[in-house]
């Protein structure tokens, strides 16, 4: 029986006032409940503070990104001993956003994934294909080419533990969800890529999100579908009550 994940993106947004209460305030809210694990991802200058404030509870903090070195003369990066350093559990890996503003490919995708394993974090590794990919049929062939590139060198025993997001890009942020049929089919496959790479036992036990326009009212039906076991919410998860409305209809 997979745990189900529901991460926040935050992506570039909330000071960080309203970044704490809303932690302050969620983490009294959480349901108490061994089915749904809920995981916030703030921009990185925040990560330090919301992980002392959510110690205790059952919010889980992520990182958005990282870079693949330990350290090294790469202005503006955080890397993954400082994520693991603060005891940061997950971290969100080639969103579409990185790939498509920040130059992110297949290769770093993957460097970054080898990565976060050899520091213990779970990655949330991010695929998806774009309108144009999906309006000429090539929706499988991209996303399991993607899975395939990312995972890598990755052994099957890191694998189990890491977590897929699906976004399809025509989604996020359009207020377009892909149906749950649609979204399914697509888990299914990625799955499927996941049981052809290593195998049965590994495909069974990675969890693969949906992402792209979730929100409360669209959520249980996601999660009624076999091969979905979460979401990651990007504009949903910024509002406290929807962000506990998440948690409850995955509970
Ligand atoms: O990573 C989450 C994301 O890209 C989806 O964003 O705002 O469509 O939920 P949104």
């Amino acid at each position: 029986m997979r745990k189900r994940i529901i991460a926040g993106n935050w992506k570039m947004y909330k000071t960080m006032d309203e970044a704490k209460s809303f932690v302050t305030e969620v983490k009294g809210r959480l349901p108490e409940s061994d089915q749904v694990q809920a995981v916030i991802c703030p921009p990185s200058l925040y990560l330090s503070e919301l992980t002392s404030l959510s110690e205790d509870s059952m919010l889980g903090i992520g990182a958005q990104t990282m870079h693949d070195t330990d350290e090294g003369a790469f202005t503006g990066e955080v890397s993954p001993k400082m994520l693991a350093e603060l005891h940061i559990p997950f971290v969100i890996l080639g969103h579409s956003e990185r790939r498509q503003y920040f130059n992110e490919t297949d290769e770093t995708v993957n460097k970054k994934v080898l990565a976060a394993f050899s520091h213990e974090l779970t990655p949330i590794v991010c695929v998806g294909e774009s309108l144009k990919q999906r309006e000429e049929g090539k929706t499988v062939e991209t996303v399991a080419m993607q899975v395939k590139k990312a995972f890598e060198g990755v052994q099957a025993e890191q694998a189990k533990r890491a977590i897929i997001a699906y976004e399809p890009v025509w989604a996020i942020g359009t207020g377009k969800t892909a149906t749950a049929n649609d979204a399914n089919d697509v888990c299914k496959e990625i799955r499927s890529e996941i049981g052809q790479l290593y195998d049965e036992e590994t495909a069974s036990a990675i969890r693969i999100q949906y992402g792209g326009s979730v929100k409360p009212s669209n959520l249980a039906e996601l999660l009624s579908m076999d091969d979905i076991d979460g979401a990651l919410v990007g504009g949903a998860s910024l509002d406290a009550d929807s962000f506990v409305e998440m948690i409850e209809v995955a509970s």
